[in-house]
């Protein structure tokens, strides 16, 4: 009786966090709207959706060869990399790699200093691998929302994940490694292929999947790409076939759209980010923030005398210090309550039976909202992807990456679930991608050499887009 007096007190607070099919349909048609508005020619620069032109037009044809370096910079480590693309064997060797780590003072530094950071990190790599004589090609998976000019020219618009460093927004990060790389003077690249890590899962699973299209990441950071009609790619000349577009979803609600969904505990979690007021979807969903919502509520539920007595611990207090892979722990099948116990007593807390319960319900509930919010974005590509080309039903392949998709024991399951409610027009198969940030980038640079990608941005101009607003009427009647 008192644990169900208990658990209901409880369940009102965690209310919020629970959305309906019909509130995900709702959210799906708003992104749908706003991906639109980001594709439009005049529409794109007040979008909070960017869909940005990627200048990748082709998943690869299996005839892509030859030895590459990759970066991936964006995740949870910084890594160097040499890549090999057989083309025989249809097959992406990592010959080898190192995870270099970039401390926090350089997390929040100068650019400069970040920079020349990574050129030493790929000194030493190319030092270790006897290739400093070579001049190899660069894939360079850059993890962040960047406006990308051509494949090799890319503008960073804001950092997001924790970094900071000064004199990099609105400047070519491509001409920054290269200057750094300059400044040392003791090594060369040859060409350098940008790609965002959503585009490097796709690339990794295309090779293995033709029918790979989408790439998606949920990890620290999240975001999906997707390849888009040329034609409704307004911002780039050509109407004639597809390009890759970086949706950069993370950034969905950042115009207000999505208030009705936040609870008060994302508002602190956005006040007390380093970056208040973007990336409002990414804060509800990734890895660097699903710990501290967590760790909001079991605070509120203590203040509320739900939990723990009433006591919160000096941990508890902390920001930060319910890491998001507690989350997991504590959500396994098996052994998830021995884990929620431990990691209780490792946070300071006095907890009983009921306590260890209702953490775990928490959890439960916080990331079921993230896979069911994922879901709800997913759909709204796949089903776009399908009206796109005029499909009654779609089949196609999503490439997956990302610490809580891959770590979280049900996450994945959940996801799939909405997708299917969903979309239930398409067929969506989930293929993990192996490496997507370091062998996809080098499938990215082999596709662009094979093609040598000519594409040039068109001029902006402030206006309306009429092509865009019949597009929303028509799609308005779907
Ligand atoms: C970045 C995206 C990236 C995603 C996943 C976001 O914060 O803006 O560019 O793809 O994280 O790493």
């Amino acid at each position: 009786m008192v644990l169900n007096r208990l658990h209901l007190k409880v369940q009102k607070h965690l209310e919020p966090f629970r959305l309906s099919l019909e509130k995900l349909q709702d959210v799906s048609a708003r992104l749908r709207k706003d991906m639109i508005r980001g594709l439009g020619k005049h529409s794109h620069h007040r979008a909070s959706v960017k869909m940005l032109p990627t200048f990748v037009r082709a998943t690869p044809d299996g005839t892509e060869k030859g030895d590459f370096l990759a970066l991936d910079l964006g995740g949870t480590n910084f890594r160097v990399l040499h890549v090999r693309v057989l083309e025989e064997e249809q097959r992406v060797l990592k010959m080898d790699s190192q995870i270099c780590a970039i401390p926090q003072d350089i997390m929040l530094g100068t650019g400069e200093k970040l920079f020349d950071h990574i050129a030493a990190c790929l000194a030493e790599f190319l030092d270790s691998q006897k290739l400093r004589g070579q001049t190899l090609p660069l894939g360079f998976t850059f993890s962040f929302p960047c406006e990308q000019k051509e494949i090799d020219k890319s503008i960073l618009i804001r950092w997001t994940k924790g970094f900071n460093c000064s004199g990099v927004e609105g400047e070519d990060v491509v001409n920054l490694l290269k200057e750094a790389i300059h400044r040392r003077g003791d090594y060369d690249i040859s060409s350098v292929a940008m790609v965002n890590d959503t585009v490097g899962t796709m690339m990794s699973c295309g090779y293995r999947d033709q029918s790979c299209e989408i790439g998606m990441i949920i990890g620290t950071g999240t975001n999906a790409c997707y390849m888009e009609e040329m034609k409704n790619v307004k911002r780039v000349e050509g109407e004639d076939g597809r390009m890759c577009i970086n949706t950069e979803w993370g950034g969905f609600g950042d115009d207000g759209c999505l208030k009705d969904v936040l609870t008060e505990f994302d508002e602190e979690v956005d006040k007390t980010s380093i970056n208040p007021g973007v990336h409002t979807f990414e804060k509800m969903i990734s890895g660097m923030y699903l710990g501290e919502i967590v760790r909001l509520v079991l605070l509120k539920l203590t203040e509320e005398k739900l939990l723990f007595r009433g006591c919160p611990s000096e941990a508890l207090l902390t920001p930060g210090s319910f890491e998001t892979r507690f989350i997991s722990e504590i959500e396994e099948p098996d052994s998830g309550l021995e884990n929620a116990k431990k990691i209780l007593t490792k946070l300071d807390l006095d907890w009983d039976l009921v306590d260890a319960c209702v953490a775990r319900l928490v959890c439960d509930t916080v990331s079921s909202r993230s896979a069911r919010l994922c879901a709800a974005a997913l759909a709204t590509i796949v089903n776009r992807i399908r009206i796109n080309r005029g499909l009654d039903h779609l089949k196609t392949t999503v490439g997956v990456d990302g610490t809580v998709y891959r770590k979280h024991p049900n996450f994945s399951d959940e996801l799939q679930a909405a997708v299917r409610l969903l979309a239930p027009k398409c067929d969506v198969t989930f293929l993990i991608s192996e490496d997507g940030s370091g062998k996809g980038a080098a499938m990215v640079t082999a596709v662009a050499q094979r093609l040598a990608l000519q594409s040039r941005l068109l001029e902006d101009s402030d206006g309306e887009d009429e092509e865009e607003e019949e597009e929303e009427k028509c799609d308005a009647n779907i």
